[in-house]
């Protein structure tokens, strides 16, 4: 295993009707602004109750993060936070709510270009603090300190991470997951199971206690999955969906670890230039993207194959068998996986993603031998 250095300080509040608890959550003597998506929690109820919580607190609303969070909405909001002087931000929504906030709560103290705090991670040491209504299970945004934001003129999409962007609270209410749609239902399941993936399937470091976590959460999903998309208002298959979200990438998975990473990294530019949800484009190109890789992952999936699909084969078979099981369950869950299901034409998208990746000479993967090559000969596959 190797040394590693772990905090995370966000207070997670989990369970049914804990919106209320905002009242005591956020400050009441500090101007507060909350950021919103494009109007789901208007029709669930989420609105109303954010509302009703902070009834005696001096709150503006910023409306219209869209899904891929877009750097052009957020300045928007950073306007109006240095017009009315704000001092704390909740989020209210899914994971591109949250992590167009926490790029918010940087740049609003940001002097100079607000970009580079993602394009050239340019380090900063202010941040507005923040807290979370967290309304999709997915991403993990809610107990980690990462932003993901799009660059809509440059078509770029990034991820980038800073320790004050840690949400001081999430509240996570599994009821407010059964409005869901069945795709948005869809992608964080996938996503949930690719966030294990990236962290564990890679080198074997012997990381007992962290495998082990992710096996929890990767048969936590598979059990879960089909009952929640089967039965949405099933409390208990959401609650589990929920938790193993935000376990998944709040770091209990990946201390001491060796990370991969390449299928968001490909995955992100799928969404920068085709606008592709996050989960599905990594629905697509997980299963290649670890066939492709096979001879550096094939003991972890193996491992993976025998305790969690109960594959029982000698250790190239159980590596195989496990990808295939991967490709399955994303499959059950009526997920597009290929580029053609979505009516993208695999040799046009191969040859685009490739050269955006030369042009940008980016590189991705535990052996760092995801280049443009590699990517291309991967989409080829999708
Ligand atoms: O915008 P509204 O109207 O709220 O609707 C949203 C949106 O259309 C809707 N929705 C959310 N909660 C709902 C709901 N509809 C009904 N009932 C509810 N309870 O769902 C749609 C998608 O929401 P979005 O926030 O975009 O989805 P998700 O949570 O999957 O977030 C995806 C973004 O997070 C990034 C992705 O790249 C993508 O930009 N990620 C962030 C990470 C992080 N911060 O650590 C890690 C991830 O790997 C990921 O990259
Ligand atoms: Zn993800």
């Amino acid at each position: 295993m190797n040394n590693f250095n772990f905090i995370c300080p966000t207070r997670v509040i989990f369970g049914s009707d804990t919106i209320q608890n905002l009242s005591n959550l956020v400050p009441i003597n500090l101007k507060i602004l909350v950021i919103f998506g494009g109007g789901s929690v208007r029709k669930n109820g989420i609105y109303e109750q954010v509302k009703n919580a902070l009834n005696k607190h001096n709150i503006s609303e910023f409306w219209g993060i869209e899904p891929n969070p877009k750097l052009e909405t957020c300045l928007k909001a950073v306007n109006l936070i240095k017009r009315e002087s704000i001092d704390f931000l909740l989020s209210v929504g899914g994971g591109s709510v949250l992590d167009a906030t926490k790029f918010i709560a940087a740049a609003a103290k940001f002097d100079g270009d607000p970009w580079d705090i993602v394009g050239k991670r340019v380090y900063f040491d202010k941040a507005l603090p923040l807290g979370c209504v967290m309304s999709l299970p997915a991403t993990g945004s809610e107990m980690n300190c990462v932003s993901v934001i799009s660059n809509d003129s440059l078509k770029i999409k990034r991820s980038f991470r800073n320790e004050l962007l840690y949400p001081k609270f999430s509240i996570i209410d599994p009821k407010t997951t059964f409005s869901l749609p069945l795709a948005q239902i869809q992608n964080g399941i996938v996503d949930t199971f690719v966030h294990i993936l990236e962290q564990y399937a890679t080198v074997d470091l012997n990381t007992s206690v962290q495998d082990g976590f992710c096996f929890s959460v990767l048969k936590t999903v598979i059990k879960n999955a089909k009952i929640a998309i089967n039965d949405p208002q099933n409390y208990d298959a959401r609650a589990n969906l929920c938790w193993a979200a935000t376990c998944a990438l709040n770091g209990w998975c990946n201390v001491g670890c060796i990370v991969d990473w390449s299928s968001h990294a490909i995955g992100h530019e799928l969404s920068a230039v085709y606008g592709l949800d996050h989960g599905l484009s990594l629905a697509i190109v997980t299963p290649r993207l670890l066939r492709y890789n096979l001879k550096f992952k094939k003991a972890k999936l193996a491992k993976m194959g025998r305790e969690v699909f109960e594959l029982n084969a000698d250790e190239l078979s159980a590596a195989k068998g496990c990808i295939d099981e991967i490709e399955s369950f994303f499959k059950s869950t009526g997920i597009a996986t290929t580029l053609a299901q979505i009516g993208l034409e695999k040799n046009s998208v191969a040859n685009l993603i490739s050269e955006r990746f030369k042009q940008r000479n980016l590189i991705a993967g535990e052996h760092e031998n995801i280049d443009y090559k590699a990517v291309k000969q991967i989409l080829l596959e999708c």
